[in-house]
């Protein structure tokens, strides 16, 4: 770690989608710079896994189990949070509904796609908004879109969308929350080299990381000509959560390899 390592030493973040790929690196991250975290995620048995790992590190992290959707399951994990800890002043957005169709997509699955990427995001961001001490100048959101979010994918429509949707969510909120210090700014990640996209170009391209990353039409649209690593995605998302970002909001950060650039 550098020498920003105790760069949020006293704060606390939440972060939805921790116990998994960026979510947990995120954490990783945050915890490692002196942040006590909690992990809100749907997934029990993953976060279970991660908390674990982190609290044999010396690091504070704590497990809320329950769905960004679920308003009082939100409510109740920002209030179950240790109580010596300090109110959350950081959040990190990273939950999302991963549904991939186009305009043939059915209610249900606009629902899948939109709820958790859209609505949930922002109970989560309410809750924790409603409960930031008064007077808090210092306190930071990241969302987290995606390349998907600035272009057009096949078959994508769905993803696409919610992500664009983040986008809008976050200049707004940037708008409305800095009179009172908050700022708010996204990530928007290329492929990123996780659990699941391992599992994918396995399974379905028959491909291991270097055959992907050699491919033109996988790796080779990036212009760094590879996949990230997750952690590759958490430094640039705790800078912004960081004083250091301090006259930065409302923007969105291409975390692509250089995807978008051309
Ligand atoms: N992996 C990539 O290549 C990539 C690229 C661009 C953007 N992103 C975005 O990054 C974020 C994290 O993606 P990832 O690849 O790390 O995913 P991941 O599948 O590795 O982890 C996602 C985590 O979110 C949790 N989660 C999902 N839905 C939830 C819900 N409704 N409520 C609570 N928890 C929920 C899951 O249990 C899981 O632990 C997402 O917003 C995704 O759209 C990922």
């Amino acid at each position: 770690m550098t020498s920003s390592s105790s760069r949020f030493a006293g704060r606390t973040a939440v972060v939805t989608g921790g116990a998994q790929g960026i979510g947990a690196a995120v954490t990783e991250r945050l915890c490692g710079e002196g942040c006590r975290v909690v992990i809100y995620d749907k997934s029990a048995d993953h976060g279970r896994i991660t908390v674990d790992e982190f609290r044999r590190r010396g690091w504070q992290a704590h497990l809320a189990v329950g769905d960004v959707t679920d308003q009082a399951a939100v409510a109740a994990a920002f209030a179950e949070a240790p109580g010596d800890w300090s109110p959350p002043t950081l959040l990190v957005n990273c939950a999302a509904g991963f549904v991939f169709a186009g305009v043939e997509a059915t209610p249900a699955q606009w629902r899948s796609a939109l709820d958790p990427t859209i609505i949930g995001l922002s109970l989560v961001t309410q809750t924790f908004v409603n409960g930031l001490p008064p007077h808090e100048a210092d306190a930071a959101i990241v969302n987290i879109a995606s390349i998907s979010a600035h272009i057009a994918q096949e078959g994508y429509l769905t993803y696409n969308t919610s992500k664009a949707a983040v986008l809008g969510f976050t200049r707004c909120a940037a708008q409305e929350l800095a009179p009172r210090g908050i700022r708010v700014n996204s990530v928007s990640p290329g492929t990123v080299w996780n659990a699941n996209n391992a599992r994918y170009h396995r399974e379905v391209l028959g491909l291991d990381r270097p055959a992907a990353e050699a491919a033109p039409e996988h790796g080779g649209k990036f212009l760094l000509g590879r996949f990230a690593d997750p952690a590759e995605i958490a430094a640039p998302i705790a800078f912004l959560l960081s004083s250091e970002a301090s006259f930065i909001t409302g923007v969105d950060l291409p975390v692509d390899g250089g995807y978008l650039a051309v």
